[in-house]
């Protein structure tokens, strides 16, 4: 190979990966970058550690006990808690599976944390370490209580997490740690479309009320997706498009990207039936300082523009990506 086509092969590769970091951070953007990002898949696609392996890890005990808290934490911090009481009937696998580490692309699982954080996020305004950044979900999808800093549980979890990532290069983020950006519907989701889907798609194992259960043989366990032990509203889910991306590659229970069993649009929909449910409602005044960086999903004001509340909630997002693009031009 000639010098030139080497340096050309390099020159794409660190541009698949720096498409791959960009698209992971923005959750707006156009569809040009989708199409890059897909090219990308394969230079970033990084799998977790083989859990067998973990007998051999320093820290054994303390990263197998972060694993379970991870997988049971429902169990161990739930309303009866055995270790404590101050988190709902959802489990941190519930939306990181397979204990976090999902290998399929948008998954949401923990390989991209170890890398890069402390990590600096709009909602907050701030830099995040990873101890602030687990207790964002306990307070949020968790709708709970923070945990101790300097308590077991906490150094588990982040001893589990940390190993999780072990292997992923240093500010580099893996495709199955982010949650897919669906393109926007050139309409509002539609709630009455979406309950279509539920009913037709879902409510076999989370029920008719969407409050969970388990399955008839008692292995797993079906969380809630609304009421008063799901995520709250403050919750990264009860932003449409995160739910909505979640779901295309993820639910039904067993299926992962490329196979998808649900269109984008019904995707958009089941989402806006699912978050326009009752759910246990607080206010973090705080988030998001910077108005003009607000995710456009984010269901609450104010804003530096002038669309509804609705209309942030449940779309059309188009036209507020686009004003959004010339305020900045
Ligand atoms: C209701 C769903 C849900 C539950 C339950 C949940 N999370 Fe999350 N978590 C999210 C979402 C959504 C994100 C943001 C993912 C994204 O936008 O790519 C996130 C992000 C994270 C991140 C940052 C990942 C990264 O790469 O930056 C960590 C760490 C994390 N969660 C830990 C936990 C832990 C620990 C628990 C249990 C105590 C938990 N989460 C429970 C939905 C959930
Ligand atoms: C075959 C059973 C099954 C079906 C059908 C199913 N799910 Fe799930 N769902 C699960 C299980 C199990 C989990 C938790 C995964 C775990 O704990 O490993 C889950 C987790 C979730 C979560 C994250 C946790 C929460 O409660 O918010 C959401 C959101 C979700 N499912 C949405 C849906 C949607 C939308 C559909 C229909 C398109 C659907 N699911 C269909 C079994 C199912």
């Amino acid at each position: 190979m000639s010098q030139f086509k080497k340096i050309g092969w390099i020159a794409l590769g660190a541009g698949c990966v720096a498409t791959a970091i960009y698209f992971s951070r923005n959750a707006e953007m156009p569809s040009v970058e989708r199409v890059n990002m897909m090219d990308s898949i394969a230079a970033t696609q990084y799998l977790p550690p083989d859990t067998s392996l973990l007998a051999h890890a320093p820290q054994a005990a303390l990263i197998r006990y972060g694993r379970s808290l991870v997988t049971n934490t429902r169990k161990l911090l739930g309303p009866e808690g055995e270790v404590a009481q101050i988190s709902n009937r959802l489990n941190c696998q519930s939306c990181h599976l397979e204990g976090g580490a999902k290998a399929t692309p948008y998954s949401a699982n923990f390989l991209g944390v170890a890398a890069n954080y402390p990590l600096f996020r709009e909602r907050s305004g701030n830099w995040e370490t990873i101890q602030y950044r687990i207790n964002d979900c306990m307070v949020r999808s968790m709708n709970g209580k923070p945990l101790d800093t300097a308590g077991q549980e906490m150094k588990a979890l982040v001893a589990y997490i940390l190993w999780v990532g072990k292997d992923v290069p240093s500010k580099t983020k893996p495709i199955s740690a982010t949650i897919e950006q669906l393109p926007y519907l050139q309409r509002a989701a539609d709630t009455l479309k979406g309950k279509a889907v539920f009913i037709a798609k879902c409510q076999l194992c989370h029920g008719v009320n969407g409050s969970g259960g388990y399955s008839v043989d008692s292995t797993l366990y079906y969380p809630p997706l609304w009421g008063p032990g799901s995520y709250n509203t403050a919750a990264g889910m009860y932003r449409l498009s995160r739910l909505a991306g979640f779901v295309k590659n993820n639910m039904p229970f067993g299926v992962s990207h490329g196979k998808s069993q649900l269109s984008d649009e019904e995707c958009w929909d089941v989402a806006a039936y699912i978050n326009s449910r009752p759910r246990p409602h607080v206010d973090f005044p705080n988030d998001w300082p910077d108005i003009s960086k607000k995710a456009i999903d984010h269901p609450f004001g104010p804003y530096s523009d002038s669309f509804s509340e609705q209309q942030h909630k449940y779309g059309p997002f188009e036209p507020i990506a686009i004003e959004r693009k010339k305020k900045r031009h």
